[in-house]
Protein backbone atom coordinates (compact mmCIF):
# COMPACT_ATOMS: atom_id res chain seq x y z
CA UNK A 1 0.00 0.00 0.00
CA UNK A 2 1.27 3.36 -1.00
CA UNK A 3 1.39 5.96 2.18
CA UNK A 4 -0.72 8.73 1.85
CA UNK A 5 0.51 12.04 0.32
CA UNK A 6 2.50 14.47 2.59
CA UNK A 7 0.93 18.33 2.33
CA UNK A 8 3.56 19.56 -0.05
CA UNK A 9 3.93 22.80 1.63
CA UNK A 10 6.34 21.82 4.68
CA UNK A 11 9.40 19.52 4.85
CA UNK A 12 9.78 16.99 7.53
CA UNK A 13 11.62 18.20 10.70
CA UNK A 14 14.25 15.48 11.88
CA UNK A 15 15.54 17.08 15.65
CA UNK A 16 18.24 15.22 17.87
CA UNK A 17 17.70 15.19 21.35
CA UNK A 18 21.04 14.18 22.47
CA UNK A 19 19.75 14.51 26.36
CA UNK A 20 22.59 14.60 28.58
CA UNK A 21 25.28 13.32 26.26
CA UNK A 22 27.70 14.82 23.83
CA UNK A 23 29.79 18.03 25.70
CA UNK A 24 31.64 20.97 23.98
CA UNK A 25 34.29 18.70 22.49
CA UNK A 26 32.27 15.69 21.49
CA UNK A 27 29.48 18.17 19.88
CA UNK A 28 32.30 19.91 17.49
CA UNK A 29 33.41 16.28 16.32
CA UNK A 30 29.71 14.85 16.21
CA UNK A 31 28.55 18.57 13.75
CA UNK A 32 31.98 18.49 11.76
CA UNK A 33 31.28 14.49 10.72
CA UNK A 34 27.75 15.67 9.93
CA UNK A 35 28.87 18.94 7.75
CA UNK A 36 30.82 16.35 5.89
CA UNK A 37 28.74 13.59 5.41
CA UNK A 38 25.24 16.08 4.66
CA UNK A 39 24.70 18.47 2.19
CA UNK A 40 22.07 21.02 2.57
CA UNK A 41 18.44 19.88 1.39
CA UNK A 42 15.27 21.94 0.43
CA UNK A 43 13.22 19.06 1.81
CA UNK A 44 13.55 18.68 5.04
CA UNK A 45 14.50 21.01 8.28
CA UNK A 46 17.71 19.40 10.74
CA UNK A 47 17.42 20.58 14.11
CA UNK A 48 19.96 19.32 16.85
CA UNK A 49 19.36 19.92 20.99
CA UNK A 50 22.33 19.32 22.39
CA UNK A 51 23.16 19.98 26.09
CA UNK A 52 23.11 23.69 27.05
CA UNK A 53 26.84 23.98 27.70
CA UNK A 54 27.65 22.80 23.90
CA UNK A 55 25.34 24.90 22.63
CA UNK A 56 28.40 27.48 21.49
CA UNK A 57 30.18 24.64 20.24
CA UNK A 58 27.77 23.63 18.29
CA UNK A 59 26.68 26.96 16.82
CA UNK A 60 30.67 27.76 16.07
CA UNK A 61 31.03 24.32 15.11
CA UNK A 62 28.27 24.60 11.98
CA UNK A 63 29.20 27.98 11.20
CA UNK A 64 27.29 29.19 8.02
CA UNK A 65 25.24 25.68 7.46
CA UNK A 66 22.67 27.15 8.55
CA UNK A 67 20.23 24.59 7.51
CA UNK A 68 21.66 22.53 10.81
CA UNK A 69 19.37 24.24 13.56
CA UNK A 70 20.04 24.29 16.80
CA UNK A 71 17.54 23.97 19.98
CA UNK A 72 18.08 24.05 24.19
CA UNK A 73 16.44 21.17 25.95
CA UNK A 74 15.28 23.70 28.71
CA UNK A 75 15.21 26.70 29.66
CA UNK A 76 13.82 28.76 32.99
CA UNK A 77 11.22 30.89 32.61
CA UNK A 78 12.65 34.12 34.46
CA UNK A 79 15.52 36.24 32.31
CA UNK A 80 18.09 36.14 34.65
CA UNK A 81 18.64 36.40 38.44
CA UNK A 82 19.44 34.36 41.08
CA UNK A 83 18.60 30.53 39.97
CA UNK A 84 21.75 28.86 39.94
CA UNK A 85 22.37 26.33 37.43
CA UNK A 86 19.64 27.60 35.29
CA UNK A 87 19.63 28.70 31.51
CA UNK A 88 17.54 31.67 30.34
CA UNK A 89 15.89 31.32 26.80
CA UNK A 90 17.99 35.15 26.04
CA UNK A 91 21.36 33.02 26.91
CA UNK A 92 20.59 29.92 24.28
CA UNK A 93 19.25 32.34 22.15
CA UNK A 94 22.56 34.08 22.36
CA UNK A 95 24.58 31.00 22.54
CA UNK A 96 22.88 30.09 19.21
CA UNK A 97 19.40 28.38 19.84
CA UNK A 98 16.33 28.80 17.61
CA UNK A 99 14.50 26.63 19.17
CA UNK A 100 13.62 25.38 23.32
CA UNK A 101 12.61 21.93 23.95
CA UNK A 102 9.44 22.26 27.07
CA UNK A 103 7.77 19.82 28.79
CA UNK A 104 10.31 16.49 27.68
CA UNK A 105 8.65 13.46 29.69
CA UNK A 106 12.39 13.49 31.29
CA UNK A 107 11.70 17.12 32.88
CA UNK A 108 8.56 16.58 33.86
CA UNK A 109 8.95 13.10 35.31
CA UNK A 110 12.41 12.76 36.71
CA UNK A 111 12.64 17.03 37.55
CA UNK A 112 9.14 17.31 38.48
CA UNK A 113 8.01 19.87 35.91
CA UNK A 114 4.79 20.98 36.21
CA UNK A 115 1.57 22.27 33.42
CA UNK A 116 2.09 25.71 35.07
CA UNK A 117 5.92 25.83 34.18
CA UNK A 118 5.28 24.21 31.13
CA UNK A 119 3.35 27.11 30.52
CA UNK A 120 6.03 30.31 31.78
CA UNK A 121 8.70 28.33 29.90
CA UNK A 122 6.40 28.17 26.51
CA UNK A 123 5.67 32.16 27.23
CA UNK A 124 9.69 32.82 27.81
CA UNK A 125 11.03 30.92 24.88
CA UNK A 126 8.43 32.91 22.65
CA UNK A 127 9.54 36.17 24.37
CA UNK A 128 13.47 35.53 23.92
CA UNK A 129 12.67 34.89 19.89
CA UNK A 130 12.98 31.02 20.51
CA UNK A 131 10.12 28.53 19.16
CA UNK A 132 8.85 26.82 21.40
CA UNK A 133 8.61 22.88 21.03
CA UNK A 134 6.09 21.45 23.38
CA UNK A 135 6.36 18.05 24.42
CA UNK A 136 3.07 16.06 25.32
CA UNK A 137 2.51 12.35 26.19
CA UNK A 138 0.89 9.93 28.59
CA UNK A 139 2.83 7.27 30.89
CA UNK A 140 1.66 3.73 30.47
CA UNK A 141 -0.60 3.14 33.34
CA UNK A 142 -2.57 6.49 31.69
CA UNK A 143 -2.74 4.87 28.28
CA UNK A 144 -3.63 1.51 29.66
CA UNK A 145 -6.18 3.76 32.03
CA UNK A 146 -7.86 4.93 28.51
CA UNK A 147 -6.42 8.57 29.61
CA UNK A 148 -4.27 9.24 26.83
CA UNK A 149 -6.22 11.85 24.52
CA UNK A 150 -7.46 13.52 28.29
CA UNK A 151 -3.48 13.09 29.32
CA UNK A 152 -2.28 14.92 25.85
CA UNK A 153 -5.38 17.74 25.70
CA UNK A 154 -4.63 18.89 29.43
CA UNK A 155 -0.80 19.38 28.72
CA UNK A 156 -1.20 20.82 25.20
CA UNK A 157 -4.08 23.54 26.98
CA UNK A 158 -1.63 24.04 30.16
CA UNK A 159 1.30 24.75 27.94
CA UNK A 160 0.04 27.15 25.47
CA UNK A 161 -2.85 28.82 28.10
CA UNK A 162 -0.25 31.62 28.11
CA UNK A 163 0.66 32.82 24.96
CA UNK A 164 -1.51 34.67 22.99
CA UNK A 165 -3.45 33.20 20.66
CA UNK A 166 -1.32 34.84 17.38
CA UNK A 167 1.74 33.17 19.35
CA UNK A 168 0.39 30.04 19.50
CA UNK A 169 0.70 29.58 15.85
CA UNK A 170 4.92 30.16 16.44
CA UNK A 171 5.22 26.61 18.34
CA UNK A 172 5.76 23.28 17.44
CA UNK A 173 4.88 20.39 19.25
CA UNK A 174 6.49 16.93 19.95
CA UNK A 175 4.04 13.82 21.03
CA UNK A 176 6.25 11.45 22.72
CA UNK A 177 4.50 8.53 24.51
CA UNK A 178 6.31 8.23 27.75
CA UNK A 179 6.20 4.71 27.40
CA UNK A 180 7.85 4.45 24.51
CA UNK A 181 10.92 6.81 25.59
CA UNK A 182 14.19 4.71 25.54
CA UNK A 183 12.28 1.60 25.48
CA UNK A 184 12.44 0.71 22.42
CA UNK A 185 8.97 0.14 22.12
CA UNK A 186 8.00 2.19 19.21
CA UNK A 187 4.11 3.62 19.20
CA UNK A 188 2.61 2.01 16.08
CA UNK A 189 2.17 4.90 12.78
CA UNK A 190 -1.56 4.28 13.85
CA UNK A 191 -0.73 4.75 17.03
CA UNK A 192 0.74 8.03 16.55
CA UNK A 193 -1.65 9.02 13.92
CA UNK A 194 -4.42 8.64 16.47
CA UNK A 195 -2.62 11.13 19.07
CA UNK A 196 -1.56 13.54 16.43
CA UNK A 197 -5.06 13.88 14.99
CA UNK A 198 -6.32 15.16 18.53
CA UNK A 199 -3.47 17.41 19.25
CA UNK A 200 -4.27 18.94 15.43
CA UNK A 201 -7.89 19.24 16.18
CA UNK A 202 -7.39 21.21 19.41
CA UNK A 203 -4.33 23.32 17.93
CA UNK A 204 -7.34 24.26 15.40
CA UNK A 205 -9.26 25.44 18.56
CA UNK A 206 -6.33 27.04 20.62
CA UNK A 207 -4.78 28.90 16.92
CA UNK A 208 -7.66 29.45 15.04
CA UNK A 209 -5.42 31.36 12.92
CA UNK A 210 -2.45 29.02 12.33
CA UNK A 211 -3.05 25.76 13.89
CA UNK A 212 -3.70 23.77 11.13
CA UNK A 213 0.32 24.87 10.12
CA UNK A 214 1.71 23.62 13.56
CA UNK A 215 4.16 21.16 13.12
CA UNK A 216 3.50 17.78 15.12
CA UNK A 217 6.67 15.73 15.86
CA UNK A 218 6.45 11.92 17.41
CA UNK A 219 9.35 11.00 19.41
CA UNK A 220 9.56 7.58 21.30
CA UNK A 221 12.25 4.67 20.12
CA UNK A 222 12.48 5.82 16.63
CA UNK A 223 15.20 4.33 15.00
CA UNK A 224 16.91 3.79 11.06
CA UNK A 225 14.10 1.12 10.70
CA UNK A 226 10.96 2.64 11.32
CA UNK A 227 11.33 6.06 10.80
CA UNK A 228 9.97 5.93 7.13
CA UNK A 229 6.82 4.62 8.45
CA UNK A 230 6.34 7.31 11.40
CA UNK A 231 7.27 10.15 8.77
CA UNK A 232 4.52 8.66 6.42
CA UNK A 233 1.78 8.33 8.85
CA UNK A 234 -0.79 11.08 8.58
CA UNK A 235 -0.28 14.42 10.79
CA UNK A 236 3.40 13.35 11.95
CA UNK A 237 5.02 15.71 10.52
CA UNK A 238 8.98 14.60 11.60
CA UNK A 239 10.22 13.23 14.47
CA UNK A 240 12.00 13.87 17.68
CA UNK A 241 15.25 11.19 18.09
CA UNK A 242 16.30 10.44 21.60
CA UNK A 243 19.17 7.35 21.76
CA UNK A 244 19.03 6.74 18.15
CA UNK A 245 20.35 10.58 17.03
CA UNK A 246 23.92 9.96 18.83
CA UNK A 247 26.15 8.64 15.90
CA UNK A 248 26.29 10.57 12.82
CA UNK A 249 25.49 7.23 10.71
CA UNK A 250 22.74 6.39 12.49
CA UNK A 251 21.71 9.79 12.61
CA UNK A 252 22.39 10.66 9.09
CA UNK A 253 20.12 7.24 8.10
CA UNK A 254 17.01 9.12 10.18
CA UNK A 255 17.75 12.48 8.69
CA UNK A 256 17.71 11.11 5.35
CA UNK A 257 14.48 8.97 5.75
P1 LIG B 1 14.48 7.81 22.46
O1 LIG B 1 14.51 8.06 20.96
O2 LIG B 1 15.79 7.44 23.03
O3 LIG B 1 13.36 6.87 22.82
O4 LIG B 1 14.12 9.21 23.13
C1 LIG B 1 13.03 9.94 22.65
C2 LIG B 1 13.05 11.28 23.25
O5 LIG B 1 12.83 11.43 24.44
C3 LIG B 1 13.39 12.42 22.38
O6 LIG B 1 13.11 13.63 23.01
Amino acid sequence: MRPPMRPPMRPPILAANWKMHHGPTAARAFIAELLARHTPRADRTIVLFPPALSLHAAAEARADRTDIRLGVQNIHWESKGAFTGETSAGMARDAGAELALVGHSERRHVFGETDEETSRKCTAAHAAGLVPMLCVGERLGEREAGETEAVVLRQLRAGLTSLEAGARRSVMIAYEPVWAIGTGKTATPDDAAAVHAVIRQELQVLAPEGGSEVPILYGGSVNPGNAAALLAAPEVGGLLVGGASLEVAGWLAIAST
